[in-house]
């Protein structure tokens, strides 16, 4: 299918541009590359020996957006673009309802300009908050803690409801869990502005000397060594979801909500240890206390996905270890220096 990818220079988003193409669909990539470089595309395009095509466009931007799906004409959408930090959604809570709900309405109203009624959305296991139970299906109350965790609410939401009033859409809800890993080249990867939110590319900084150690946000959570215990997923198997997405949205309209995780926890200190295992490097780290808003312990209920979809993840705690270094070593600053 034609499909017209938002977002598609960010880390989840050349990981699936790779994974479409291999499938047989035919990408092109909306982005306002401000926080995702030209370069991250320019090494989709040097992978499948042939550029991306692609404009620079904001999902906001109405008018251009209508323009470029009239001229597209997409099959199928698969929405990234977005802002993801939790701790900036509460300083600039007006940016995120903005980029994350409002964006999201824009590229509707660019859907329904050209009959276009399939739709991935990438929504984020952050939506079921503190949890009653533990794997969270799908069917776990939602309640959001941060102002990030409300715009994907809000947007999931807003997508379920446009389908109801178009039947004949079809709307994936891939409630992603933590993804880590890149692909097996080390041409792309992840490559986060700043200071690293996220545990897996704070371990890669300092093993490649950005930073001198790594600080474990608290010891004393309700989990077998203290740390807190997430449910990491290889980019590759994710990125390979968004394919069995559109495989299931081409022939069976409705409106879904799939938890995208492996189904398997491991903690702070775990994830160290597996590193240092696959790598042979030694990550300094020492103890923090708690990070705010951190829960406990999540992990997915992989189910639906397997019913559903047909799809469930391939790749071990190894080798996201191992591809996340070879990105990282091969690329130590990111995308900023090319090779
Ligand atoms: C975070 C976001 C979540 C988002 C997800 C993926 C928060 C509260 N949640 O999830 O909304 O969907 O990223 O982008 O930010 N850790 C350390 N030291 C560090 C960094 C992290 O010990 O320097 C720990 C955390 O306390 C946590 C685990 O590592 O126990 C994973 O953290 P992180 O990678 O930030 O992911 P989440 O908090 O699960």
């Amino acid at each position: 299918m034609r499909v017209l990818v938002t977002g598609g220079a960010g880390y989840i988003g050349t990981h699936t541009l790779l994974e479409l193409v291999a499938a047989g669909h035919e990408p092109f990539v909306v982005d306002n590359f401000e926080n995702a470089s030209p370069r991250a595309l320019a090494r989709v395009g040097e992978l499948i020996q042939r550029p991306i095509p692609h404009a620079t466009c904001d999902v906001r931007d109405r008018s251009t957006l209508t323009e470029i799906f009239e001229d597209i004409r997409p099959e199928a959408v698969i929405h990234f673009a977005g802002l993801k930090a939790v701790g900036e959604s509460e300083e600039r809570p007006r940016d995120y309802y903005d980029v994350n709900v409002a964006g999201t309405l824009t590229l509707l109203a660019a859907m329904e300009a050209v009959d276009c009624a399939r739709i991935v959305f990438s929504s984020s296991a952050t939506v079921y908050g503190a949890p009653d139970y533990l794997p969270y299906d799908e069917a776990h109350p939602t309640r959001p803690l941060s102002v990030y965790a409300k715009t994907k609410l809000m947007a999931e939401d807003i997508l379920r409801d446009w389908h109801s009033a178009h039947p004949q859409s079809a709307v994936l809800l891939l409630r992603y869990f933590n993804p880590v890993g890149a692909h097996i080249s080390g041409r792309i990867g992840e490559d986060p502005q700043g200071w690293p939110n996220n545990l897996m590319p704070f371990i890669t900084q300092v093993a490649v000397g950005r930073r001198d150690k790594l600080m474990v946000f608290g010891d004393d959570y309700d989990t077998p060594d203290g740390t807190g215990v997430r449910d990491y997923i290889h980019v590759v198997d994710l990125a390979r979801a968004h394919v069995a997405a559109l495989t299931h949205a081409e022939k069976t309209p409705g409106a879904e909500v799939i938890n995208i995780g492996t189904g398997q926890g491991y903690s702070v200190l775990e994830m160290i240890r597996a590193f240092e295992a696959a790598t042979g490097l030694e990550i300094p780290h020492e103890i923090a206390p708690r990070r705010e808003g951190d829960i406990a312990a999540m992990q997915a209920d992989v189910r639906r996905a397997e019913t559903l979809l047909g799809w469930r993840a391939r790749h071990g705690l190894a080798e996201m270890m191992a591809s996340a270094w070879g990105w990282q070593s091969a690329n130590p600053q990111g995308y900023t220096t090319d090779n």
